[in-house]
C-alpha cells in the first residue's frame, strides 16, 4: 500500500481525505502549519501522525506520497520540498503560478525519479474517458465547437485566497483551469486566443470569456468565482454533440444526434466524491514506478501552464512571487 501524507489542512484537503478513505487507501500522516488544526484533522480521520509543520512531515520516512493542497502560490517550493524529500507528489489544480516553475518541478521529478502529477481530477472521471471514447469512435463526427462554463458565484469575502494576488487566486487559475483542460483534452494546443475579462478590486481575474482558435473549430470558454450562471460543457461535432452537466466533477453525460435526439445517455457515479479517480491513478503509477500518469503527463499540464501564462500576460497580471 502507498503511505499518503497531507500538506495542508484545508477545505479541499477534507474532500481528498474522504476519498482516500473511502476506497481504504493509507493515509498516514497530516500536516499544518498549526499543531492545532493538525491535531484537530488527524482526530477527524483517525490519522496515525500529525505535524505542526510540513518540514517534519517530510523528513518522516514512513510517508511515500504527498497530497499537496494549498493555495497556488505555494504550490511550486511544496513540491520542490517534497521531490527533494524523496516522496512522491500529487498536487491540486492549478499546478504553479506559470510554465517556468512547472518546467523546474517536471524536471526535477524527472531526476529523481518521483511520481508527480496535477491533480486535474476531472480528466480521471470515468464519465469524462467515456466521451473521450464516444468521440474517439466518431459517434458526434468532427469537432467544430466547444462551450464550456464554470461559473461558481463563491460569495467569498475579498480577503479570501480566491481574490489574493499573493496567493495566486483569481476565477482563471482557480476554475478556468478546468474549461482549459476540456478544450486541451479534445481539440489539443490552440493556434491563437482571445479573451474579455473582469477584475476584482483587489487586481485579480474574477471572470473571463476565453475564445480558442483551432484549424477548423473554436472552444468557447467561461470562468467565472462572482456569478451562478451556467456550468456545463457543449462538444458539437459534424454528425451530433455531448453535453455534460456539471462537467468537472460530472457522473453523466449525453450524447445527441442532430435532430436533438439522444443517442447515448453516459453514467458513472462516484464511489465516494469523484476525487477517488485520480487517487486510484497515482497509486497505480507508483505501483508500477512511473513518474507520470499517461491521463495526465507533464506535457499536458506544461501546455496548459504556458496557455495560462500567455492569457494572463494579454490581462498584465503578474503574481508577486511568481518565477
Ligand atoms: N479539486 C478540486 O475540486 C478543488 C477544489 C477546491 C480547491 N482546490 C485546490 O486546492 C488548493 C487549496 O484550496 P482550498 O480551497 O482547500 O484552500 P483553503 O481552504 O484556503 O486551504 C488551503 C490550505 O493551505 C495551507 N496554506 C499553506 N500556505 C498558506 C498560505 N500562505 N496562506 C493560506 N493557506 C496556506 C493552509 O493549511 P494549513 O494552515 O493547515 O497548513 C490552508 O488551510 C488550491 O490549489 C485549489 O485550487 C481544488
Amino acid at each position: 500500500m502507498v503511505k499518503f501524507g497531507i500538506i495542508g489542512a484545508g477545505k479541499i484537503a477534507h474532500q481528498f481525505t474522504k476519498a482516500l478513505l473511502g476506497i481504504n487507501e493509507y493515509l498516514y500522516a497530516v500536516a499544518s502549519r498549526d499543531l492545532g488544526r493538525a491535531m484537530e484533522f488527524a482526530q477527524i480521520y483517525d490519522i496515525e501522525k500529525y505535524y505542526g509543520s510540513y518540514e517534519e512531515l517530510l523528513k518522516d520516512p514512513e510517508v511515500q506520497c504527498v497530497y499537496i493542497a494549498t493555495p497556488m502560490s505555494e504550490h511550486y517550493k511544496n513540491m520542490l520540498d517534497c521531490l527533494y524529500a524523496g516522496k512522491h507528489v500529487i498536487c491540486e489544480k492549478t499546478f504553479t503560478l506559470n510554465y517556468k516553475e512547472a518546467k523546474i518541478v517536471c524536471n526535477l521529478a524527472k531526476e529523481k525519479g518521483l511520481f508527480l502529477m496535477e491533480a486535474m481530477w476531472t480528466r480521471f472521471l470515468p464519465t469524462i474517458q467515456e466521451v473521450q471514447k464516444v468521440i474517439n469512435e466518431g459517434m458526434i463526427g468532427d469537432i467544430v465547437q466547444i462551450e464550456s462554463f464554470i461559473n461558481l458565484r463563491l460569495d467569498l469575502p475579498l480577503e479570501s485566497r480566491i481574490f489574493s494576488k499573493a496567493l495566486g487566486g483569481g476565477a482563471l487559475l482557480d476554475v478556468g483551469v478546468y474549461p482549459i483542460n476540456i478544450a486541451n483534452l479534445f481539440l489539443g494546443i490552440p493556434d491563437s486566443f482571445d479573451t474579455e475579462v473582469k477584475f476584482a478590486k483587489t487586481g485579480v481575474d474574477s471572470e473571463e470569456k476565453i475564445t480558442y482558435f483551432y484549424p477548423h473549430s473554436h472552444a468557447t470558454l467561461y470562468a467565472s468565482v462572482i456569478n451562478n450562471d451556467k456550468k456545463d460543457t457543449y462538444i458539437y461535432g459534424t454528425k451530433g454533440y455531448v453535453h455534460i452537466p456539471g462537467f468537472w466533477s460530472t457522473e453523466t453525460a449525453i450524447v445527441f444526434n442532430n435532430h436533438h435526439k439522444i443517442i447515448k445517455e453516459i453514467e458513472h457515479k462516484h464511489i465516494v466524491n469523484g476525487m477517488e479517480y485520480e487517487i486510484f491513478e497515482a497509486v497505480k503509477c507508483i505501483k508500477k514506478k512511473l513518474i507520470e500518469s499517461p491521463i495526465m503527463p507533464h506535457k499536458t499540464t506544461l501546455d496548459i501552464m504556458r496557455q495560462m501564462d500567455e492569457i494572463r500576460k494579454s490581462w498584465d497580471l503578474v503574481y508577486p512571487t511568481e518565477l
